[in-house]
């Protein structure tokens, strides 16, 4: 049997596209490298033929993007001296910071909205030890007071607002150019601080310009509709959806976003709550692929996109599935139809189930 070489993180895979040197310890779970899967059932239900692959970040080590960016932001923390890192969340970024602080042997400390992330994220952050400190204030609160204790304490800020952190991000943009042999014609992405879509356009700017393929996505950013400065064009103070993951109104990354959605020559639209689930069911029930709802923003708005003529018809679309639908067990389960029965434990009641719920 022909061997190949252990897959070791994202960062010796592209150490030389990364601010690495020899010597750096390297803190890695062995993020990247996830699958991207062409959909097979929902493009045929669609009005309009068009290829569209999803990008199934949940595959993650701790279930979404975030790893990408969090294993340089630690490294680099930890090559640096740190010895704490500290971030505000809407919870994955959270519980990745957990998960490399404790593999790097340093202090998490992360601010979360109080009741306002989901189960498998909070159950992260507290496993891996990190200090969880709930906030009576949403994200964007959150994210102010890290900036304001960070010039008072010995703590690196572990946000999208370290640099590092698009960085590792922008490696998503390598792999799936690098599976496809092109870019594709639109990369779709949920929209919370914008960081991520800015991370993914980084690296397919990088990848152009150094000849490695000779096109560019038109990017295009989905926010949830209660949640949605990019569409507003200003700062949203109150931001509500049930995609709680992108429950953000003042985006971080505010300026590169606009200058990427002008470069690309892509834009940003938003989705109710309402598609956001229908999208989320229908990946999940008829592709199998189970992500949380903010992911399925993308989809949804994709889905949308295509159908209104804005997407035109032969087209090759990537969707980034951001995170895992296991971080929002709650919501998944609200939501579901499938029938959950409690049958006596008998052959004959057993039997029965079946065939009352035999399809076709
Ligand atoms: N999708 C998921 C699942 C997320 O967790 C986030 C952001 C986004 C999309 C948006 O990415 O902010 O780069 O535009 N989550 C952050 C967090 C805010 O704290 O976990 P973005």
């Amino acid at each position: 049997m022909p061997f190949r070489p252990r897959y070791t993180g994202l960062i010796e895979k592209y150490r030389d596209r990364l601010p690495i040197s020899d010597d750096t310890r390297i803190i890695s779970l062995g993020e990247g490298n996830t699958p991207l899967i062409r959909l097979n059932n929902i493009p045929k239900m669609m009005s309009k033929k068009v290829e569209i692959y999803v990008k199934y970040e949940g595959l993650n080590p701790t279930g979404s993007f975030k790893d990408r960016g969090m294993c340089m932001a630690v490294t680099k923390a930890v090559e640096e001296g740190s010895k704490a890192i500290i971030c505000a969340s809407t919870g994955n970024t959270s519980a990745a910071a957990a998960a490399y602080a404790a593999r790097a042997g340093i202090t998490a400390f992360v601010l979360i909205p109080e009741g306002k992330i989901a189960l498998g994220k909070l159950s992260q952050a507290m496993m891996h030890g990190a200090v969880v400190i709930q906030i009576k204030g949403n994200f964007d609160v959150g994210m102010q007071l890290v900036k304001d204790v960070a010039k008072e304490a010995p703590v690196t800020i572990v946000n999208s607002i370290n640099p590092y952190r698009l960085q590792g991000q922008k490696t998503a943009a390598f792999e799936i150019v690098e599976e496809l042999g092109s870019a594709p014609d639109f990369h779709c992405l949920p929209v919370g601080n914008a960081g991520n879509i800015s991370a993914h356009w980084m690296g397919y700017k990088e990848y152009h310009d150094h000849g490695i393929v000779n096109n560019l996505p038109r990017m295009v950013g989905y926010q949830a509709a209660g949640s949605a400065p990019f569409i507003r064009g200003h700062m949203v103070d109150d931001p509500e959806t049930v995609a709680t993951a992108i429950r953000i109104g003042h985006p971080q990354s505010w300026d590169l976003a606009w200058k990427l959605q002008k470069e690309s020559n892509g834009w940003f639209d938003e989705c109710s709550d309402e598609d956001i689930l229908a999208a989320q069911k229908l990946l999940a029930e008829k592709e199998g692929i189970f992500c949380e709802p903010a992911s399925a923003a993308a989809l949804a708005g994709a889905m949308r996109d295509v159908n209104n003529g804005k997407i035109p018809e032969g087209s090759k679309i990537v969707c980034t599935l951001t995170g895992h639908g296991l971080k929002d067990p709650d919501t998944a389960i609200k939501q579901s139809t499938s029938p959950l029965m409690t049958v006596d434990a008998t052959m004959l009641a057993v039997k029965k189930a079946i065939l009352d719920n035999m399809v076709g």
